[in-house]
């Protein structure tokens, strides 16, 4: 999965070194990030005029807090690469609470002025969310102040000393802003994926699962491990419209 998605990201690159990207945090993306960084190093693969939105940040965070999103872009991706920091914008999660609705806008018309989202990486929740989106959001949201669900404050308990100290706010893209990108990957592995996958993919259309909505998008790739894929319906089909297009549309797009 994660070869897959860094090979298709660096074709797009290649194609497009100013292209404009809206990048996830998360457990999923980890592989890919590691990719893209060795085929900077071994393959000469530049990152020098790539322009990068991220999807979400924790709110109130510090950007050096060590499970803000901030400090796990550069960490894991920014920081390994020749990115240049002017073309980084990640959600502040230490904007003041009375600027909020301000800055959210300020954000949208940031990617707006960079002419729009490109290429948009997904990861999925377990419930359905994209970005921080969580069952129930407007399928019309923008990006704005979104407050977490139980399940995901003690989800995310995992990663803070206490669950008193897990932010109960993000601000995220909305889904109106995640459906503006040209076009739209998502990456889901492991089993702990499959239903939410299986809803997004074959069930209706419905702001319960926010990543249902990328049904109403034109262009979206959706990369997925044996296990995610397990509780498709129609997998049969799925995966002979991945060997056809990867044989004639496509032809060595995603593998070796
Ligand atoms: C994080 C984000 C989230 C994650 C999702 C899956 O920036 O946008 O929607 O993609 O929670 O998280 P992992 O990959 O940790 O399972």
């Amino acid at each position: 999965m994660s070869e897959a998605a860094a090979r298709f990201l660096a074709e797009e690159i290649k194609r497009k070194p100013d292209i404009v990207l809206g990048l996830p945090t998360g457990a999923t993306p980890l592989g890919m990030y590691r990719e893209l960084v060795t085929a900077h190093r071994e393959g000469g693969l530049s990152f020098s005029s790539v322009r990068i939105f991220n999807l979400d940040e924790y709110y109130p965070i510090s950007p050096r807090h060590p499970q803000s999103y901030n400090r796990y872009m550069w960490d894991n991706f920014f920081g390994r690469v020749d990115i240049a920091k002017e073309n980084v914008h990640i959600p502040s999660g230490e904007v003041p609470a009375r600027d909020i609705i301000k800055y959210c806008e300020s954000y949208e018309k940031d990617i707006f002025a960079c002419g729009g989202l490109d290429i948009t990486i997904l990861g999925i929740g377990r419930d359905g969310h994209i970005g921080f989106n969580e069952p129930g959001s407007s399928l019309s949201s923008k990006t704005r102040l979104k407050t977490l669900t139980q399940e995901t404050i003690s989800d995310n308990g995992r990663c803070f000393a206490s669950l008193s100290e897990v932010p109960k706010f993000a601000i995220t893209m909305g889904i109106s802003t995640i459906l503006s990108s040209r076009v739209i990957m998502l990456l889901a592995s492991g089993r702990n994926k499959a239903e939410a996958l299986a809803k997004a993919i074959e069930g209706p259309v419905t702001c319960e699962v926010p990543a249902s909505s990328l049904q109403l998008h034109k262009e979206v790739v959706i990369i997925a491990d044996e296990e995610a894929a397990n509780a498709l319906k129609r997998k049969k089909y799925h995966k002979f419209v991945e060997k056809m297009w990867l044989k004639d549309v496509w032809p060595g797009m995603l593998y070796k």
